[in-house]
């Protein structure tokens, strides 16, 4: 196949990127975006901050913007995200304890809502570990360590069909006690019937020019604990074409390796701009990463 997208098709997976409203109408952007991708991650538009900048207040125009951009055009569309440290409107961050705890419960409740039966996954609860695999001190961990339980159980109730995921960066090396605590939290969910049907990696990868060690073997050890995992928010420093493959070759290995999301189009388009992260230049021409994930979809 000729595009990122079918050419994941063709083993059942998707290749999404994410996408910001404010681009919409830059239509080198869109033309790119809309030929070779099959799913779609808003980059900032359905957080917190931009779904219910009021308590109980809820704005959906630019969740919908990209929701109604990308389903008319056949592709699906993942959430992201519902509970998370960063980006929390003003009101939540001043907010603790069971009042917290109820915001981010009505929260949850209010944009699963909205919508509801439309989106293939949600990230639920979003970066909530430290780099040594203990739980990151924030707001909602202040409520109490089974947030992220009731952030899940909420969610399935909320909209039964979207499949819920726990999201997060440098979870990639297997060894690596951020990943080892994760995978923790996921067997213990898994042994207590907690509802969590998937895991994204967000796979932002620096410097070097190898994978993580045994990428793969952290891929099949969530997957083996009866999950989805994706890759969720893919750039590498440089487009290092042998990482992007090797990503690329890890998830066609795994079985229970679902799809691809790179975190952005063009390396202007990137939060990481000055890495040229991406599989396409600032000229929308793609890049030797571009072919390098494309032949490794293609060889799966
Ligand atoms: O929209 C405002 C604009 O009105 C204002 O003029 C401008 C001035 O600073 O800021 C704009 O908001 C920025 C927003 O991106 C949209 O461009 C925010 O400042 C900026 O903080 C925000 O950055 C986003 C970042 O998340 C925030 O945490 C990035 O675009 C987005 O790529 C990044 O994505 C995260 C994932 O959600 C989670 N994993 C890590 C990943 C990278 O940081």
């Amino acid at each position: 196949a000729s595009t990122l997208g079918a050419a994941a098709a063709q083993s059942g997976r998707y290749f999404g990127t994410a996408i910001a409203a404010s681009r919409l109408g830059d239509s080198t952007y869109t033309t790119i975006a809309g030929r070779e991708f099959n799913m779609v991650t808003a980059e900032n538009e359905m957080k917190p901050d931009a779904t219910e900048p009021q308590r109980g207040q809820f704005t959906f125009s630019a969740g919908d913007q990209i929701y109604n951009w990308a389903t008319q055009r056949g592709m699906k569309v993942r959430g992201h995200t519902l509970a998370w440290h960063a980006q929390q409107p003003g009101w939540m961050q001043s907010l603790g304890g069971s009042s917290l705890r109820q915001a981010m419960i009505d929260h949850i409740n209010g944009v699963m809502a909205h919508y509801k039966g439309k989106l293939a996954a949600w990230d639920v609860v979003n970066e909530a570990f430290n780099e040594d695999g203990s739980r990151r001190q924030s707001n909602l961990q202040g409520t109490g360590n089974d947030w992220i339980e009731v952030a899940f159980r909420t969610a399935r109730n909320a909209d039964p069909s979207a499949k819920l995921c726990y999201n997060d960066y440098n979870i990639e090396n297997w060894s690596y006690g951020k990943t080892q605590g994760v995978y923790r939290m996921i067997q213990d969910f898994r042994s207590r019937g907690v509802p969590i049907d998937c895991v994204g990696l967000q796979t932002h990868f620096t410097g070097g020019s190898s994978l993580p060690s045994n990428f793969q073997t952290t891929l099949s050890s969530f997957a083996a604990l009866g999950v989805d995992v994706a890759l969720t928010e893919v750039d590498v420093t440089n487009a290092s074409t042998t990482q992007y493959a090797g990503l690329t070759q890890a998830c066609m290995n795994v079985p229970r390796c679902i799809g691809i999301t790179v975190w952005g189009v063009r390396d202007s388009d990137s939060w990481r701009s000055s890495e040229s992260p991406l599989l396409f230049d600032g000229g929308g021409n793609k890049k030797a990463a571009y072919t390098s994930v494309l032949n490794a979809l293609n060889a799966a």
